[in-house]
């Protein structure tokens, strides 16, 4: 199978490179170092990435910012930056992607535990992901040629956990084959429409 994987160079993406190595022909994406160059943020950049891609089997996207700040110091700006990557980037790699993927392919997005259980300063995180999993859960029904949509929804990795774990206070770390094999279900597997909760 083809596999383009957004973001495929970061923590998440490197974990899901491993995972699906042997099954899948992975083509890499991201803004640097990366088979093909994108931006999530700009809707041309990905018109760009699905013309240069062809067709493929899977799409899975572990790229996508907010920024972190106290609710009462966050501005519209800041705010915007969920908005703009997180968020819509996420979305309009679906709904700019649907003809790229082959019958019965699957898109595979990337949430987090902050839309479930908060933490001070993610308010703004909190909101594209409950935004990614309302558009999975909907665009489920709509989806064409039997292509599926799910997302994953990791809590903070053991591998992340000297970066992020003094925001993650009483957070138990997730291992980095549990995440990976959440993403795998999703690829790999037949449900639709679906929150893969790593926590
Ligand atoms: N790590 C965790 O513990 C954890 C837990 C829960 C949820 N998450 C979520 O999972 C996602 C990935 O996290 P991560 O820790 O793997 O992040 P990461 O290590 O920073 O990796 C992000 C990757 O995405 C690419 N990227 C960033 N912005 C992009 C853009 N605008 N367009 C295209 N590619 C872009 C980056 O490469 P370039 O800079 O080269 O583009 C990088 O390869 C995030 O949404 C994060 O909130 C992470």
């Amino acid at each position: 199978m083809k596999l383009l994987l957004i973001g495929a160079n970061g923590t998440i993406g490197s974990i899901v490179r491993e995972e699906m190595k042997k099954e899948a022909e992975i083509i890499t994406a991201g803004r640097h170092h990366a088979d093909i160059s994108v931006d999530i943020t700009s809707i041309e950049s990905i018109k760009q990435m699905y013309k240069d891609v062809g067709k493929v089997d899977a799409v899975v996207n572990t790229a996508g910012a907010a920024h972190f700040a106290p609710l009462q110091k966050m501005t519209p700006e800041q705010n915007q930056v969920a908005v703009n990557s997180k968020l819509l980037g996420q979305v309009n790699l679906v709904i700019l992607g649907m003809d790229a993927v082959t019958d019965n392919g699957s898109f595979t997005l990337t949430t987090g535990v902050l839309m479930d259980d908060p933490i001070k300063q993610a308010a703004s995180a909190a909101m594209a992901n409950g935004g990614v999993r309302a558009f999975v859960q909907s665009a489920a029904i709509e989806m064409p040629r039997g292509l599926r949509i799910n997302h994953v929804s990791p809590t903070m990795l053991e591998v992340s956990a000297e970066k992020y774990g003094s925001l993650f206070q009483g957070f138990e770390p997730a291992s980095s084959e549990r995440i990976g094999l959440a993403y795998r279900k999703s690829i790999m597997g037949a449900q639709t429409g679906k929150g893969f909760y790593v926590y």
